[in-house]
């Protein structure tokens, strides 16, 4: 049954509304202080992110803390209703702190030390930058963590990068021991014999490099994990001083979506709530609907971290960011329809970078609630005041989530795995491109989606799509073939179970572990140039009763039934007539294997057969206009159906029998509901 989660602070029960706030900047403009109150409150925003890059505002000598003006911050806005999300410093770091301990600075991949500068640039392992944070983060604690503004620590800001000093070198190699204990069983999983790369000490282990071992995957792939813990351990350092002063406040770290750099995954246990910063390019040669239909994927990874947990939206650009290559003006309408997107999604916040423009530096053109010109009368704080009016009627979606019966996995280590492999395509395997036209066709239906990675639980799932599973980890063809035993309906791709958890490619047939499930042996696999294309034809009554055919493009593969039915063949080339798509009937479930990569509209076709058939309920069961999607949110006795249109024009959505109350309206609504051009509309329905 679905459930309604707290919100995120028992304090403010309530959507939450806000921004990064940084007075630090504005001390010596008290004028300008007192002006914001006056204005957020006029924004309808309730909380606010403070101090995320205020070290040298907190500490500005070694030792010397000036708390006053943060005391003071924190204290107008428990008079004047507003909350704080209070940051630690640890994004940036002051002068002082490099100057005198320099190994707090991070080291490039080519060995050199980075001057100071710039934010982000420390070494997660370095002992002092650790002893210092732990000082500032244990003042902050004890000074704060009962404050009645306060309801949750915002952790550092946009963890990431890495950092090649001998702290990092040494970390690296003691990560290693622990994990394969011997260098025999190191040297075997890296497949070091190749080249002479075995290693007969510890000590000769170095970190990848570009002007040093950088080709063996099993290595690349283990320092990526190791960066990725090494994060996550320093964000737990981060983490202890304050649930030691108040375990009830949530800690939270703005993600960057699919951000390579980090397996976002290994987070998921250490926050308490996910958040994350969207930016996405609207208006852009793409258009709106293919940028709408990739953040939606992100914001279902996001949500997905914490199994349906709501998220932060924490940080978007009330206007335009200043580092787009075009900063585009978003159009009337757009800021709510995207920051509603975000709510539709599961998240029970919008907030933006950043509250106030900056006077100078580097982010001083960057789009800000408050422009330079310091008032409230322009149009991006009238549609910023828009999403606090509809907030404020969206009371009740909070804590509500979203119970999906399709999932889709997006494994950061395959991603990792499959960039580094030198293969069928350098020229670009544009895996995101795949998942995404296997998402799209959901989203167009008004489908709900979990996008998780290879280790989460399958049985709640009716169907599992896997795009390009390059990489499968030890269990996890056992998992998906109980899945589809049980009843599952499985879609799998070409260049799917190469490689295991080291990057050693399968012996005994790809696709390895899936091969089984899928009834397939896949033998080779053709890559095509740009602008070459094959087709795939769809065989007389073929089992999904469609009757098409279909371009495809970039990656063919050539396979063999092992037991199962062929669905399609291909067209052309020497491998003409051989099976491009197939069902394997598997205990009680079905397995597809998605041979080639295909044009629409095979995605429409196939994806739309295969949610009938697997009877996957979608938010309406009625057609809805290209370029609009229904998401929903649920406690099990109502559902908040989310209706948002990507396109400039006003749309109509055909409804089900049922009467519908629209929260942002409200009004009753019956039949048919009218989306403006780039609109949304929230409406309330009881749950069948
Ligand atoms: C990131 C950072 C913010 C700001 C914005 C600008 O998300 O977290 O501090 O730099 O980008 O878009
Ligand atoms: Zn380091």
């Amino acid at each position: 049954m679905p459930q309604k989660y707290p919100p995120i602070s028992p304090k403010i029960p309530r959507m939450l509304h806000g921004a990064d706030y940084n007075p630090d900047q504005w001390q010596q403009y008290p004028e300008v202080l007192a002006e914001d109150i006056r204005l957020m409150k006029l924004a309808k925003c309730n909380v606010m992110s403070v101090g995320i890059f205020a070290w040298t505002a907190i500490e500005p000598e070694e030792g010397t803390f000036t708390f006053e003006w943060l005391d003071h911050m924190l204290d107008t806005f428990a008079e004047n209703g507003i909350y704080a999300l209070l940051a630690t410093p640890t994004g940036a770091r002051p002068a002082w702190m490099s100057a005198k301990y320099p190994e707090v600075l991070r080291v490039a991949a080519n060995g050199v030390r980075n001057l100071h500068g710039q934010r982000h640039n420390h070494c997660y392992t370095s002992p002092i930058y650790r002893e210092k944070t732990a000082i500032m983060n244990q003042a902050l604690a004890e000074r704060y963590g009962k404050h009645p503004a306060v309801i949750g620590w915002h952790i550092s800001n946009e963890y990431g990068g890495e950092c090649f000093c001998d702290y990092c070198q040494q970390a690296f190699r003691g990560w290693l021991q622990a994990k394969y204990g011997t260098l025999e069983a190191l040297n075997h999983d890296w497949w070091a014999v190749f080249w002479s790369h075995t290693y007969t000490a510890w000590a000769q282990i170095e970190a990848p490099a570009p002007h040093g071992e950088h080709l063996v995957h099993g290595q690349n792939l283990d320092w990526k994990r190791f960066v990725t813990d090494q994060t996550v351990d320093f964000c737990r350092h981060e983490i202890a001083p304050l649930k030691a002063a108040n375990p009830e406040l949530p800690v939270i770290t703005n993600l960057m979506g699919t951000y390579l750099g980090l397996n976002y995954w290994k987070f998921a246990d250490v926050l308490d709530v996910i958040s994350w910063d969207s930016y996405p390019t609207w208006h852009d040669l793409a258009g709106d609907v293919e940028q709408g239909i990739w953040v939606s994927f992100i914001h279902d990874i996001i949500r997905s971290l914490k199994g349906g947990k709501p998220f932060m939206l924490m940080e978007s650009t009330p206007s335009v960011t200043n580092w787009h290559p075009v900063s585009k003006l978003k159009k009337d309408g757009m800021h709510l329809l995207a920051s509603l997107q975000a709510v539709a999604h599961g998240s029970d916040t919008v907030q933006y970078f950043q509250w106030r423009k900056s006077r100078g530096s580097s982010e001083k053109l960057h789009g800000a609630v408050v422009d330079h010109v310091g008032h409230e009368h322009t149009r991006v704080f009238h549609e910023v005041t828009q999403v606090g009016d509809a907030l404020e009627k969206l009371t009740t979606v909070v804590g509500t989530s979203v119970q999906p019966e399709v999932a889709i996995i997006y494994d950061w280590e395959n991603r990792w795995a499959m960039e580094d492999a030198q293969g069928p395509r350098n020229a670009g395997l544009h895996f995101d491109a795949a998942v995404k036209a296997f998402y799209r066709p959901l989203w167009e239906r008004g489908v709900s989606v979990d996008v998780i990675d290879m280790e989460q639980e399958l049985s709640g799932y009716k169907l599992l799509i896997a795009p390009m599973l390059y990489m499968v980890r030890p269990g996890v063809g056992e998992r998906i073939e109980a899945f589809v035993a049980n009843g599952g309906t499985l879609v799998a791709t070409y260049w799917s179970g190469i490689v295991d958890e080291h990057d050693l490619c399968f012996l005994g047939g790809f696709p390895g572990p899936l091969r089984k499930t899928l009834g397939i042996w896949s033998e080779e696999i053709d890559a095509l140039h740009d602008g070459q294309t094959n087709r795939i034809a769809m065989v007389e009554g073929n089992a999904l009763g469609i009757g098409a055919s279909y371009e495809c493009y970039e990656l063919c593969d050539l396979i063999h039934e092992e037991g199962a039915e062929t669905l399609a063949v291909y067209q052309d080339d020497f491998y003409a007539g051989r099976p491009a798509l197939t069902l394997n009937r598997f205990g009680q479930g079905k397995a597809y294997y998605v041979a080639s990569r295909n044009r629409e509209p095979f995605f429409g076709d196939f994806v739309g057969k295969i949610l009938a058939e697997a009877g996957i309920t979608r938010v309406l069961p009625t057609e809805l206009p290209q370029g609009v999607t229904a998401q929903v949110r649920t406690d099990g006795q109502h559902d908040y159906v989310f209706l948002l249109n990507f396109t400039p024009e006003e749309q109509a959505v055909a409804l089900d029998g049922d009467v519908y109350t629209d929260l942002l309206q409200g009004t009753s609504v019956q039949g048919e509901a009218t989306i403006a051009g780039y609109g949304v509309r929230v409406m309330m329905r009881s749950t069948r």
